[in-house]
């Protein structure tokens, strides 16, 4: 897509609701697509920011089983922990639905009923894994066993999270039961499969060819090694209770696969949308002016680049994704994140003890998102970021800027006189930032963004810092009006551009500032970004330092849980 598009479909990958979210999820997904989001929405750009719970699936099924709970007790639970934790680090959806509502079932259902009647899907009698002593079938996460490919002994029925190969169950070397613990034995029945080997060529051509310079290389070199390895069908249904009823003759006590429901999901979200605002969701999914991105960890790069295109491509009359900037994974003091083992920072934990953090960790997140390779977070380094990066440059900067006006003028935007040869230059070097920024968030380079952010905050402290306008207050107080007023000037700038990355602190700011301004009212800066004689309000200390003792407490209770 060239032209500028009319709108966008911005979706960030379905939670599974069989557990609260942590730091992982965060810096992976969610912090990303909200920057991304926030800054079209600064824009003015037409954007539908879409999410929900994805609630089917073995997961649930098998964490119910554990806890002696229905499905539906367990997702009712996590989603309500799920939705307040994303409401409170201001991830800012403009819908985020349930896979388990009505809406979802019929347009799955829908979907998958065309497909059939297209004869898109080959249905096979095969003999699967089935467990005599649970009496089920087995698939997916209900079974474990040796990933052919690179020997892992845990590897799921479905995928092995080791070599991030997707599998059959059948194809796992001495597979076991999840159920009962013990040897599956193989038994027939019947299931609607998707035979991507089908689609290779149209793989090929649209990702490997059309998309190789502007797709990450994460992303495109995964699609690759799938396409060299040879696609192979998937099965699409699953001999399970919980989740869509297969809706065609012959379906019977089977339900639709949770990778093709989930992901549909998306639609089903933006009609609830549309719905809810009066307007018509068919142009966000299909209408080629509209841009459409998934933001997605890189355990999910198989579905959202191979197999839901290609339920869009036969669904009829979809779009295709623009760009899938999937991100690799976060650990947590040098250990991979694990949910089974307790070791990760929960968000509404963090939330107990750094109450007004948010924008803390957001940042810390994206200073050190795990973008091109896996990262790892450490609570040295959260305080790190937080001390000699938000308080020491940004908060300092904003705060003497925020005093001074109010000890020498009353709060009053004082007047600018004639710029010398430095002020020249600053403002110079603050009209390239609002480009740069631009150009960083438009290809998905989170973190350059909030380095250079940081670069923007230091060009302030710096200059301040330089003119010393404290000392020159008596003896040269003309000079120290254009000093104030154009550090002023940089305030606004850091403000605007910074707000998809600091929501919060960005409230403060424009409170603090009283100005609202569009991304590119500050990007042309045509006329002085604040005007003289404006009144400021009181200034409010934005960030806060992090002594050793609260990070200690967070470094103890990750080794008392484990
Ligand atoms: N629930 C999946 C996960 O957590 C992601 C689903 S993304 C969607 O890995 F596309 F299916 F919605
Ligand atoms: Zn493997």
């Amino acid at each position: 897509m060239s032209k500028l598009p009319k709108r966008y479909t911005i979706t960030a990958a379905l939670p599974y609701t069989n557990g609260p979210i942590h730091i992982g999820h965060l810096a992976g997904v969610y912090v990303p697509a909200d920057i991304y989001v926030r800054y079209l929405r600064l824009k003015n750009r037409d954007v539908a920011f879409i999410c929900g719970s994805d609630e089917h699936g073995v997961a649930i099924d098998i964490k119910a089983k554990k806890e002696k709970k229905t499905p539906k007790q367990i997702i009712d639970h996590y989603d309500q922990i799920i939705r307040k934790s994303f409401d409170d680090f201001g991830i800012s959806f403009d819908n985020y639905s349930r896979t388990s509502r009505k809406v979802h079932h019929k347009t799955a259902s829908d979907i998958f009923t065309k497909l059939h009647e297209k004869s898109k899907f080959t249905i096979k009698e095969t003999k699967q894994l089935y467990d005599p002593e649970a009496r089920a079938f087995l698939a997916d996460r209900f079974v474990v066993g040796k990933c052919p490919i690179c020997q892992n002994e845990e590897a799921y029925g479905d995928q092995c999270e080791s070599c991030g190969s997707s599998l059959n169950a059948t194809d796992l070397i001495s597979p076991k039961s999840k159920l009962s613990g013990s040897k599956p034995i193989l038994k027939k029945t019947k299931h609607w499969f998707l035979p991507l080997d089908q689609y290779e060529d149209f793989i090929k051509d649209w990702i490997l060819k059309q998309h190789k310079k502007d797709w990450k290389s994460n992303v495109y070199g995964q699609v690759k090694s799938w396409v060299d390895n040879g696609l192979q069908s998937r099965a699409v249904t699953r001999d399970l209770d919980w989740g869509i009823p297969v809706p065609v003759e012959g379906g019977e006590g089977k339900v639709l696969y949770v990778w093709f429901d989930a992901p549909i999901g998306y639609i089903s979200s933006t009609k609830e949308w549309a719905k809810k605002k009066n307007i018509d969701w068919k142009p966000y999914w299909k209408s080629q002016d509209t841009k459409l991105v998934h933001f997605i960890g890189k355990d999910n790069i198989v579905f959202h680049c191979i197999i839901f295109p290609i339920i869009l491509k036969n669904a009829g009359s979809y779009i295709l994704p623009e760009n899938v900037p999937a991100n690799e994974f976060l650990n947590l003091e040098g250990n991979k994140i694990s949910t089974s083992n307790n070791w990760a920072v929960w968000l509404h934990e963090f939330l107990e003890e750094f109450t007004d953090k948010q924008d803390v960790l957001r940042y810390t997140l994206t200073a050190n998102a795990p973008e091109t390779k896996d990262n790892d977070f450490t609570w040295k380094e959260f305080q790190t970021r937080n001390n000699s990066e938000l308080v020491a440059i940004f908060g300092n900067f904003i705060n003497r800027v925020m005093v001074l006006t109010h000890k020498y003028y009353e709060g009053k935007v004082p007047k600018a006189g004639s710029l010398n040869k430095i002020d020249q230059e600053v403002v110079t070097s603050l009209k390239t930032f609002p480009l740069k920024l631009e150009k960083e968030i438009e290809e998905f380079h989170f973190r350059a963004y909030s380095q250079e952010l940081m670069n923007l905050a230091r060009l302030g402290n710096k200059y301040l810092a330089d003119q010393e306008p404290w000392k020159l207050i008596n003896e040269d107080p003309e000079r120290v009006k254009t000093i104030i007023n154009t550090a002023l000037q940089i305030a606004v700038s850091l403000t605007v551009l910074s707000e998809p990355l600091l929501p919060f602190t960005a409230i403060k700011m424009k409170s603090m500032l009283n100005i609202d301004l569009s991304w590119d009212e500050v990007s042309t800066f045509k006329n002085p970004l604040i005007i003289e004689g404006k009144l400021l309000r009181k200034p409010e200390l934005l960030f806060t330092k992090i002594d050793d003792d609260m990070i200690k407490i967070q470094l103890e209770k990750l080794k008392f849980y484990t």
